[in-house]
């Protein structure tokens, strides 16, 4: 399989896809004629559609998109910093482009990284001339404007807002599944986290703007949409008709031509019955739940600051698992937290064992600056947090493993997204949120279809074509 596709695929609910574009109107063009800018994005899904919107802003400022960054006159990078291993990279980035650019051309930084590191940027990289944050992008026309007029260097790093980045130009990259904001920012305070700090307080889209955008892509043939937000279940509608998350997602569903209607990511404290009630009634709502815990123990999840308890959240599973259709549920798990014991961690695999995930995303803890528990002794050495990386990936897989062979035999509806030429393979999705290979043509991407399982691994299905839906 292709590392591209793998990347599709297989990635965490928050990651990226491929590239296809959307056509646009209305455009207000004022960028100096063929002009043309290439972004790269880092890290997760709202990373990737603040990048669609930002390539949409720029194409309607009458940019083009370059095929790569050599020959881009803007190239901008939008970063993650949740881990170091992910903050890193951008600066090796920088260093290998220093080496090859262009006099003309203007590099920026956007994103997590431009937020926490700011203007110490210009300092380690001194080729860049902006560097923005997530909660500055509504003025990032204007930044990019008077880097046109000749001034050397801008920053937008105020975080102190109640916008949201509104564009009506998104260039959306994934040809099946629009993304839609709803929900920016994140007033949690998990000690670990540099969310808060980096992508501002929470500000919630009012409902009518997000009715609009979602009916405006299903009329342009999107069959999917997937809810954003980094606690996308803390929606609070701003407007007068003041909708309940619930409310919205019921409200998107009922749109005409809609067949799949996502949302990530839950937070376990904003997490209410009535979302698993909205799944049973609307059958255009996946049966699938990101509801990270990050930990099994109420010891580190106290220290972590996650505002619930190991058995609260097992009570928030079972109103899941009491769905009158299944409804399949992944999570996010961290090992090696400062002071995490033995015990701490034998209660996140015991965890696993109680809940019967469908899938598990897990990380080595990565102390990150201007965070509470960066402060704090990294007790875990990295050693013993890779012993217990891999102990939990072990379990994980086999509990997958199970949970994807008792599909054998069943017939399943899967949106088509991909096609492996070399193997003659179509891959697919189900509704569950379960990627599925199974002998197919180059035509069938973005059908659906109904597939019969004939074998099952951890983390995909096998099947065969049982006839279109
Ligand atoms: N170290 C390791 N993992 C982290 N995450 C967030 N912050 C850190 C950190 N400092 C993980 C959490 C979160 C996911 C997006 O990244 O599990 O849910
Ligand atoms: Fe970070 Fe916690 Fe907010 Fe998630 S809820 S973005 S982990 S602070």
């Amino acid at each position: 399989m292709s590392q591209e596709l793998v990347q599709i695929l297989f990635s965490r609910p928050d990651q990226a896809s491929d590239k296809c574009e959307v056509p646009f109107s209305g455009v207000e063009r004022s960028a100096p004629a063929g002009k043309t800018f290439y972004i790269e994005t880092f890290g997760c899904q709202m990373n990737v559609h603040d990048s669609e919107k930002v390539a949409g802003a720029l194409t309607a400022k009458g940019y083009r998109a370059a095929s790569n960054c050599e020959s881009a006159d803007l190239v901008l990078y939008n970063t993650c910093s949740i881990r170091e291993k992910a903050a890193q990279k951008v600066f090796t980035r920088l260093g290998t482009l220093k080496k090859s650019q262009r006099e003309d051309q203007t590099i920026g930084v956007l994103g997590c990284v431009a937020q926490q590191e700011g203007e110490r940027i210009f300092g380690r990289a001194p080729h860049v001339s902006l560097v923005c944050g997530s909660a500055s992008y509504p003025r990032l026309g204007e930044l990019i404007d008077r880097l046109a007029a000749g001034e050397r260097r801008v920053t937008g790093l105020s975080l102190d807002t109640e916008d949201c980045f509104e564009t009506e130009f998104t260039r959306r990259d994934n040809p099946f599944r629009a993304y839609i904001t709803i929900i920016e920012g994140c007033d949690k305070s998990c000690s670990y986290c540099v969310v808060p700090g980096t992508r501002g307080p929470e500000r919630s889209r009012p409902a009518d703007r997000i009715l609009s955008e979602a009916r405006r892509l299903v009329g342009a043939g999107y069959t999917e949409i997937q809810l954003l937000g980094q606690t996308v279940n803390s929606y609070r509608d701003p407007s007068p008709a003041r909708l309940t998350f619930t409310e919205l997602l019921l409200r998107v569903a009922e749109i005409t031509g809609l067949k799949r209607l996502r949302f990530t990511t839950s937070h376990p404290s904003d997490f209410t019955s009535d979302i698993v009630r909205a799944i049973e009634i609307s059958p255009v709502l996946c049966d699938h739940i990101h509801l990270p815990v990050q930990c099994g123990s109420n010891r580190v999840l106290a220290r972590m600051r996650r505002s619930y308890t190991r058995e609260e959240y097992l009570e928030h599973v079972s109103c899941i698992r009491s769905a009158k259709r299944a409804i399949s549920i992944s999570s996010d798990v961290i090992v090696g937290f400062c002071g995490e014991t033995e015990e701490d961690f034998e209660e996140t695999l015991s965890l696993l064992d109680l809940v019967d995930y469908d899938q598990v995303f897990s990380f080595k803890y990565s102390p990150r600056p201007n965070t509470r528990a960066g402060r704090w002794e990294n007790s875990v050495p990295e050693e013993e947090k890779g012993r217990r990386l891999a102990a939990l990936q072990e379990r994980q897989r086999q509990i997958q493993l199970r949970r994807n062979q008792a599909l054998i035999g069943q017939e399943l509806d899967v949106l088509v997204e991909a096609f492996q030429p070399k193997l003659g393979q179509s891959v697919g999705r189900t509704s569950s949120n379960r990627i599925v290979n199974f002998p197919g043509e180059a035509a069938w991407a973005g059908r659906y279809m109904k597939v019969c399982v004939t074998a099952a691994g951890p983390n995909s299905l096998v099947g065969a074509r049982a006839e279109a839906v």
